[in-house]
């Protein structure tokens, strides 16, 4: 995003009037003086006088999920994701924008950003989900033929996918669809059975390592134009 944009977005300005600010000094990208309207503001921090702008509405949160608390918004009794946010962005109508199971960890998208999240969640675009897997079982290459070409998993036949191998009892998959339980059922449908499972990357997004379960980080503004460009 263009530096005039981003700073008339945070500030509530016009273009020309952030382009005017911005002029005059005052804004700074990653510590260095910022004078150019035309900048690009990809991961940096952008500030006016030392003061943190940030675009206004939009959120977008990567989320580490933990494994023990639900990817919705409220339940009556077990925690869910949202407990694990300050009361600011719980105010600002976030929601997870697809679903881990109870038990799966890894790479869950919060926002509140309905139009991205319908689009993102939609079976038509696609959207990579790259999942490791801890498996009750050794995985051979017949099984994992099986698998990348489709599996039955109860009336439905899975789309092609990759697999890879990551260890005897451990693998790395990469689907396109969400069916309810999809890798959970994907192994089962082989004889195998999902006893861990984190999600590393989404929608051509690889989970931040630095993040520990329960942590969570926004999304800057690269990132969030690789999301969309995925789901163009
Ligand atoms: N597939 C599953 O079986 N569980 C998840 O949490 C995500 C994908």
């Amino acid at each position: 995003m263009r530096l005039d944009k981003y700073v008339a977005d945070a500030m509530g300005l016009t273009r020309s009037e952030a382009r005017e600010l911005i002029k005059r000094g005052g804004v700074t990208m990653d510590g260095e003086p910022a004078m150019a309207p035309a900048a690009h503001v990809d991961c940096q921090e952008v500030l006016y006088k030392g003061e943190t702008l940030k675009p206004k509405g939009l959120v977008y949160l990567m989320m580490n999920k933990p494994a023990g608390v639900l990817s919705v918004t409220e339940d009556k009794n077990q925690r869910t994701v949202m407990d694990l946010l300050p009361d600011s962005y719980r105010r600002s109508g976030l929601f997870p924008a697809g679903r881990l199971d109870k038990d799966s960890e890894g790479f869950l998208l919060l926002t509140n950003d309905g139009m991205l999240a319908h689009e993102i969640l939609s079976p038509k675009k696609k959207v990579g989900k790259t999942y490791e897997v801890g498996l009750a079982r050794e995985l051979d290459d017949e099984k994992i033929y099986i698998l990348e070409n489709g599996v039955d998993i109860g009336g439905y036949v899975t789309s092609p996918c990759t697999v890879e191998k990551l260890g005897p009892r451990a693998a790395r998959i990469t689907i396109t669809e969400g069916k309810y339980h999809q890798v959970k059922r994907m192994f089962k449908a082989v004889g195998n059975r999902v006893d861990a499972l984190k999600r590393v990357s989404f929608a051509g997004l690889e989970l931040d390592g630095s993040l520990a379960p329960g942590e969570y980080r926004e999304l800057c503004t690269k990132e969030l134009d690789k999301i969309l460009r995925t789901i163009q």
